[in-house]
């Protein structure tokens, strides 16, 4: 079974992520987070906003409306090149992207293809009412424009002063030709994006540009990511997309046949965020469209300019299966069987902690039990499970990646301490209720 295959099959059984609209024979490209699912995404996100605007006072957050004026798109440039090249089979008519095929002739069926034409990836939309009077619009391309067609707004209802960011998470939609690789390449996918706005000197915004690859890459690390499954690729001068001046991709080191050996040779380098620097572009093309002067006055030096822009661009439901990927581990314990585990960095594991009374039948355990869950309610998402015997749901937990298994048994009632069990080093120790909170607080920094 390939690494994809295993993750897919594992996010469906545990409820991370289901194929959208499934009932109804799926919808291509599109994906449905489940109770795991959205709580792993959720953390994401959640660390991605704490560190990019929480914790620094040069950037403020943003959420802009997914569906914008026609003119924002014609404005960015996406009309007219936000396209990929796509050939059609002259024999079974599928569709595909020419610059990802290896041969020349139809994987389906061997036939040959038509000339390439540029397909535009922009989701049509209208809204309005009245027939004949609709506007036609589209789902946003990226979540980047609604940040800077407000580049104004900001500047004049807050004390920002360049350098700074403006941050935003949200959906993006795509019509991609072949959607693919469970959800890496999806159709309606969400985005984590800064937009760093720095004086349009090339020498300067460079030094920004390599401080805010430096800064993404290390928040990978930072949330347990391993450093050999990452890797910076540059693009050449004629891959750089329609308003970059220079881009680099954070990749991710897809291990096809499920190998997690540091040394295996059979790796698929997959792009996760990008970070590019935009030059003027946005607000220079915004300023030329919409006719509203987009300059910033400069106190110190008293002059107007429009800002060069850094964006670090992360795709959210990348960075979910990417954890995903990098966490997953299939480990031979000391009985002889084999146990997968999710050794998820503990602030994105779904629950912090799951409780158990020993035996469900026995109403003591479970009142004391639902206490203690109760109680741990109030700080941390907490799982329950009182189904089948402990080595069961031990595994259940291992596959749902949560950190600790905490066993209410019969000693507990007589002594008031419980078992709780580590998820990595599968090491138990006999933990006092009141202590609970704290001894969890410190094990979960
Ligand atoms: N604002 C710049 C921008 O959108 P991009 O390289 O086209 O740049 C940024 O996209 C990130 O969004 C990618 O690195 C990827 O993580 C994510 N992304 C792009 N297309 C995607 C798709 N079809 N499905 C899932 N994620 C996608």
């Amino acid at each position: 079974m390939s690494i994809f295959e295993k993750i897919t099959s594992l996010a469906k059984r545990r409820g991370f992520i289901y194929p959208g609209s499934e009932i109804y024979g799926g919808l291509a490209g599109t994906w449905d987070y489940g109770p795991l699912g959205v709580e792993l995404k959720r953390n994401i996100k959640n660390e991605f906003w704490k560190h990019m605007v929480q914790e620094r006072s040069d950037v403020v957050g943003l959420d802009a409306a997914i569906v914008m004026s026609p003119k924002v798109w014609e404005a960015s440039g996406h009309l007219e090149s936000f396209s990929d090249p796509l050939v059609e089979c002259k024999k079974c008519h599928h569709r595909f992207r020419a610059d990802q095929l290896e041969s020349d002739k139809c994987p389906d069926c061997g036939g040959e293809f038509t000339e390439p034409k540029q397909f535009n990836l922009m989701v049509e939309t209208y809204l309005g009412v009245a027939e004949g009077e609709k506007l036609k619009t589209y789902l946003r391309g990226e979540i980047t424009q609604g940040v800077h067609v407000n580049f104004k707004n900001v500047t004049d209802s807050t004390r920002v002063k360049l350098p700074f960011g403006v941050a935003q998470v949200g959906k993006a939609f795509r019509n991609e030709i072949t959607p693919g690789g469970f959800t890496f390449r999806s159709r309606e996918f969400e985005q984590m994006e800064l937009q760093f706005y720095v004086k349009p000197d090339m020498e300067g915004s460079m030094k920004w540009f390599e401080y805010w690859k430096e800064e993404r890459i290390g928040w990978y690390h930072a949330l347990g990511m391993k450093k050999e499954n990452l890797r910076f690729k540059e693009h050449a001068k004629d891959e750089l997309a329609h308003y970059a001046r220079a881009a680099f991709d954070i990749e991710y080191a897809v291990r096809e046949n499920g190998s997690t050996s540091p040394t295996a040779d059979d790796v698929a380098w997959k792009e996760m965020e990008g970070v590019h620097h935009r030059g003027d572009w946005d607000v220079k093309r915004h300023q030329e469209f919409s006719k509203v002067d987009m300059t910033y006055f400069d106190e110190e030096t008293k002059e107007r300019y429009l800002p060069y822009i850094i964006e670090t661009s992360g795709g959210v439901d990348r960075a979910t299966l990417f954890f995903l990927m990098d966490a997953y581990t299939e480990e031979q314990m000391a009985n002889g069987e084999e146990r997968i585990v999710l050794k998820l960095h503990p602030k994105l594991a779904p629950f912090k902690a799951a409780v158990f009374p020993l035996l469900a039948n026995k109403p003591d355990l479970v009142r004391l039990a639902g206490s203690i869950r109760d109680d741990l309610k109030q700080l941390w998402m907490i799982a329950w499970d009182e189904r089948g015997n402990i080595g069961k749901r031990y595994r259940a937990q291992d596959e749902a990646g949560t950190p600790f298994c905490i066993t209410v048994d019969f000693e507990s009632l007589e002594n008031n301490d419980v078992t709780v069990r580590d998820r990595d080093t599968m090491q138990q120790e006999r933990v006092k209720i009141a202590e609970l909170k704290s001894y969890l607080a410190e094990k979960l920094k």
